[in-house]
């Protein structure tokens, strides 16, 4: 895995970059406010609460990024920079080369397509630019509006498996096979 250069990537409506301190009071709101995460259940330790945190979370990503561990986009629109959503890619692993993606939009935005456009780029990415075998999802069984999205977008729900950690998830698998329609 090798992020560097940092991989910034465009679609019609879209500019998915590197997130930078300035983006902090945004990545608080994503993070912190209810109606966004009220299906997303996450360690005390990832928990944001104030500028402070969101500071260090932007510093954090930037650590991993650098180490090529996991990578994390902030999604603008191509002519505005400020910060609407963010989407990412962690927990690789290896045998069969699997990832985890993860996203949160500002509602204002929600609705519109965009995540749809966000992931469809994300899973080009992982397939084409990271090789992946396989990426994975874990989304609240109630969150209509991200198993909608993962289903459109060819991932299967996997009834068998659990997620120990938060019970009340489901878990998705998208495998890399010439079935995905990339273009
Ligand atoms: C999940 C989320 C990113 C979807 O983003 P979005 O840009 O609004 O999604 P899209 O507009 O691309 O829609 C994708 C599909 O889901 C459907 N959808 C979106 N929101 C929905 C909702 N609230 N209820 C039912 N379906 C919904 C759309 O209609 C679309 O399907 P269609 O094309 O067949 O109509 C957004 O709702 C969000 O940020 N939620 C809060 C954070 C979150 O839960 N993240 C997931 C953690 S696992």
């Amino acid at each position: 895995m090798n992020f560097k250069p940092f991989p910034e990537i465009k679609s019609e409506r879209l500019l998915l970059r590197r997130m930078k301190e300035s983006d902090c009071e945004e990545i608080l709101f994503l993070r912190s406010d209810k109606n966004i995460n009220i299906y997303i259940e996450r360690p005390e330790s990832r928990k944001i609460r104030s500028i402070s945190d969101a500071e260090k979370m932007i510093k954090n990503l930037d650590t991993s990024i650098e180490a090529n561990e996991s990578i994390a986009w902030g999604i603008s629109l191509k002519n505005e920079p400020q910060l609407i959503g963010t989407i990412g890619i962690r927990n690789f692993s290896k045998n069969p080369k699997t990832a985890e993606v993860g996203y949160d939009l500002n509602p204002k935005f929600q609705r519109k397509g965009i995540m749809n456009e966000a992931l469809k780029m994300i899973i080009h990415f992982s397939f084409k630019e990271l090789k992946l075998d396989q990426i994975e999802a874990f989304t609240h069984s109630d969150n209509k509006a991200s198993r909608k999205l993962l289903e459109k977008n060819g991932f299967q729900l996997q009834e068998k498996r659990k997620d120990l950690d938060y019970p009340s998830n489901i878990v998705f698998e998208l495998e890399n096979s010439s079935k995905y329609p990339f273009d």
